[in-house]
């Protein structure tokens, strides 16, 4: 049992109910804050009490210190992630993924909290990139969400240099699939994710999943992207809180599996999985699509010896475990 105190920032939502459910079983003791925009308090109530409905500000972190105690490390889930609406309101993006973020800062140099695990996203490096991407790659985010997350990695770097507030940046490819461990799985309440899509077709909630674009260059004509389970995200932060916990050190990884997909093969193991006829049809490419989003993987390998566990197999069999069991989300779990 460890008697660290982690405290996790969105921990309501997809990937950070996932994590807190890991940290959890290894004896972390979490406390989650969430203002439940997107999140679920059902994915994380055995935590009882140790649950914050709240905005993040300086003020509230503070207050949430001051109620618990020392606080070890934080991870930050908390942004909002939907590329479109990104293009249409910046602002909020603009506010939520960095002014606020910029709070978390402040505190942690007040508080003296010296460690924090950042999601960041593949997002950060646009779209003219040819082969696998490695965290050398250049960041050129076509998007506004991709930029937000851009500049709060480099607001980080600055952090370190001024404060000495220690980061680690994952950047995290196509998250997906439910836990192997929990009821507990993917429901944004605009859901724009390919693999949660294709079976709610498969549930008849959608009549047809739209494939936009079949003329790019690859092999199928369709996008190709690199899907990683959220078990194996949940297992890489806990070894990235680990490590910058003990050595202090910055490091920025990807977090993928190193092997894309395209949305035909996705659809197709889908079917397979369901046993059930997936209806798609083609629509137009949608701006700012890259072909291909593979992540080099090796760094986070040789730094922190993590690598994927879970395949697409898994992947889609524990996604469809999820959506098949609780069709309407979180609304059909019991409190
Ligand atoms: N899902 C993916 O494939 C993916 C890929 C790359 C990066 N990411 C990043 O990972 C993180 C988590 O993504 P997710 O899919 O779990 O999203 P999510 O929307 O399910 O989770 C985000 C959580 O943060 C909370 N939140 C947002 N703003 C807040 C604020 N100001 N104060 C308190 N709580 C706030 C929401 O209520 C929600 O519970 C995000 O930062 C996202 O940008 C996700």
């Amino acid at each position: 049992m460890h008697n660290k105190q982690i405290l996790v920032l969105g921990g309501a939502g997809y990937i950070g109910s996932h994590i807190t459910e890991r940290l959890s079983a290894k004896g972390y003791k979490v406390i989650v804050l969430d203002n439940l925009y997107s999140g679920h308090i059902k994915s994380i109530d055995y935590l009882e009490d140790r649950v914050i409905i709240a905005d993040i500000t300086q003020k509230t972190l503070h207050e949430v210190h001051e109620r618990f105690g020392k606080i070890d490390g934080i991870i930050h889930f908390a942004g909002y992630i939907e590329v479109g609406e990104s293009m249409k309101n910046p602002y909020k993006y603009i506010q939520n993924n960095i002014s606020r973020s910029a709070e978390i800062l402040e505190f942690m140099k007040d508080a003296d909290i010296r460690s924090l695990v950042f999601s960041s996203s593949a997002a950060v490096y646009g779209d003219k990139n040819k082969g696998k991407i490695t965290e050398r790659t250049r960041k050129k985010p076509i998007n506004v969400y991709g930029l937000t997350k851009s500049v709060f990695e480099d607001i980080l770097f600055h952090y370190d240099n001024i404060f000495g507030v220690k980061s680690i940046c994952l950047r995290y490819f196509n998250a997906a699939g439910a836990s192997h461990f929990r009821n507990i799985g993917e429901d944004h309440p605009n859901e724009s994710h390919l693999i949660p899509l294709v079976l709610k077709t498969a549930l008849g909630q959608r009549d047809t999943i739209n494939i936009y674009g079949d003329d790019y260059d690859t092999p199928d004509g369709t996008c190709i992207r690199d899907y990683i389970h959220v078990d194996d995200l949940a297992e890489a932060h806990i070894f990235a809180l680990e490590t910058l916990m003990e050595k202090q050190q910055n490091h920025i990884f990807n977090l993928g599996v190193g092997r894309g997909y395209s949305i035909k093969e996705i659809i197709d193991i889908s079917k397979k999985i369901t046993k059930i006829d997936i209806p798609s049809k083609i629509a137009d490419r949608r701006e700012g699509d890259p072909a291909i989003l593979v992540a080099d993987c090796d760094l986070i390998f040789q730094k922190l010896g993590w690598k994927a566990k879970y395949d697409i197999n898994d992947i889609i069999k524990t996604a469809w475990n999820w959506h098949s069991k609780n069709p309407e989300g979180f609304k059909d779990l019991k409190k």
